[in-house]
């Protein structure tokens, strides 16, 4: 078997697809490689590849090796959140879709479209350049989320700030103390809940039958953790993606009904994440794909990433096209495990984009592309700063 090739790749600037993936990528679809702590894993970079293994009974997303996962502190959180989940997927989903149905996000709406509307009054009222993760990215989402879950307006901040600790990889004390706030807050917040439901998703999980608090509160968690820094990230990159090629901010300026399209392009653009890793999986049989052997117990990358720039599934990949067909991006995952709250993720990035070019048609970048960068202390990522400037 070749040496395993070492990650992280180095990317040449925040935009372009490290050239050390697409060299892979061209050269097949399954590698072997070497994690930034040092496991040996598979790393998938082919866009049918992925997509396949995306949605395949041999892959499964919790590890079998539960001293191995107490290592990657990623996945033991996202198995401790899954919990009894993990054997019940149907039972997961069944509880959590309701919750996102298209009239749900229609009634949602109007809050995001208030919020976002006065994070840009505050915005404008600034001296440019201003910094656009700052001042929209990560504000707009957890008050979002808040609204949707039901969290009293007064803990908000209080919230936004466990939930931003808890993610933190970088510090373990701090994502202790995070995940600590956030249980022992929504364990609270779930007693209340039942003795006062209200119009919001804590209050209608909670009134599913024969649901236990322990499951209410991992559910919260879950959402928490896979809403709230994924649609941080994304604001951030999906607006850069933009303001990077003034050609297609100006489509958006003289038609704005071009926004949904202008979202799944940049979401399928949009790569946050400086690890060059994947969806994380683990195989639970033998089997062989590509002429790669994985073995059971193997742990796995589908890098969506890689996938979304492959040329064999997109034409002319790195460009940003607001005109682009996308139904074939990977961005919200594929299948089974399809990302339940893409709807809510959409109508946040919508509605940002929508307000951010409406009121801001002269935006532009106030630093060059080369001089912005990822962050490393988080789980999925994202950019550091966005300074803008109009
Ligand atoms: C732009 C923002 C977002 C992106 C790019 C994104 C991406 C993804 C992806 C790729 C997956 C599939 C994971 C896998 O195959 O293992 C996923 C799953 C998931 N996402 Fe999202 N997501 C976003 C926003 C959200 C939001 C707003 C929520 C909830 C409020 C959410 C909740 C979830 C949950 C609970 C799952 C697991 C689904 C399951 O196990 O069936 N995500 N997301």
């Amino acid at each position: 078997m070749s040496t395993p090739v070492q990650l992280p790749f180095e990317q040449a600037n925040v935009l372009q697809l490290a050239p050390g993936l697409r060299t892979l990528q061209s050269r097949g679809s399954v590698h072997r490689v070497r994690t930034p702590d040092g496991d040996e894993a598979w790393l998938v970079t082919g866009h049918a590849r992925v997509r396949q293994l995306l949605d395949d009974d041999r892959l499964s997303r919790s590890n079998p090796d539960p001293e191995a996962a107490a290592k990657n502190s990623g996945s033991a959180l996202l198995a401790s959140l899954l919990g009894g989940f993990a054997t019940d997927h149907a039972r997961l989903r069944a509880l959590l879709e309701p919750h996102f149905s298209p009239e749900r996000m229609l009634a949602l709406r109007p809050y995001v479209e208030k919020v976002t509307g006065q994070l840009l009054d505050r915005l404008a009222g600034q001296e440019p350049p201003v910094d656009l993760v700052r001042a929209l990215a990560v504000s707009l989402p957890i008050q979002v989320m808040c609204e949707w879950l039901g969290v009293p307006q007064e803990d908000k901040d209080r919230f936004g700030g466990w939930t931003q600790d808890a993610a933190n990889i970088g510090d373990p004390v701090r994502s202790k103390q995070g995940l600590g706030g956030l249980f022992g807050y929504c364990r609270q917040l779930v007693a209340d809940k039942r003795r006062n439901p209200g119009d919001d998703a804590i209050s209608r999980i909670c009134a599913t039958e024969g649901i236990e608090d322990s499951e209410v509160l991992g559910l919260t968690a879950l959402l928490l953790f896979g809403g709230y820094e994924t649609t941080v990230a994304r604001i951030g990159t999906c607006a850069l993606l933009l303001l990077s090629d003034p050609e297609q901010w100006r489509a958006l300026v003289d038609d704005p009904a071009l926004v949904p399209a202008a979202v799944e392009e940049t979401l399928r653009l949009s790569m946050p994440n400086p690890h060059n890793g994947g969806m994380p999986r683990y195989a639970v049989t033998d089997f062989e794909i590509d002429g790669a052997a994985i073995r059971a117990g193997d742990f796995v990358m589908l890098n969506i990433i890689a996938a979304n720039q492959d040329e064999a599934a997109f034409e002319g990949p790195c460009r940003v096209d607001v005109a682009r067909d996308t139904a074939d991006s990977l961005a919200f995952g594929y299948g089974a495990y399809h990302c339940v709250g893409a709807a809510l993720a959409r109508t946040q990035l919508q509605v940002a984009i929508t307000q951010l070019v409406a009121r801001f048609p002269t935006m532009r970048l106030a630093v060059g592309v080369d001089e912005l960068g990822l962050r490393d202390d988080t789980l999925i990522g994202g950019l550091v700063q966005l300074p803008v400037t109009w």
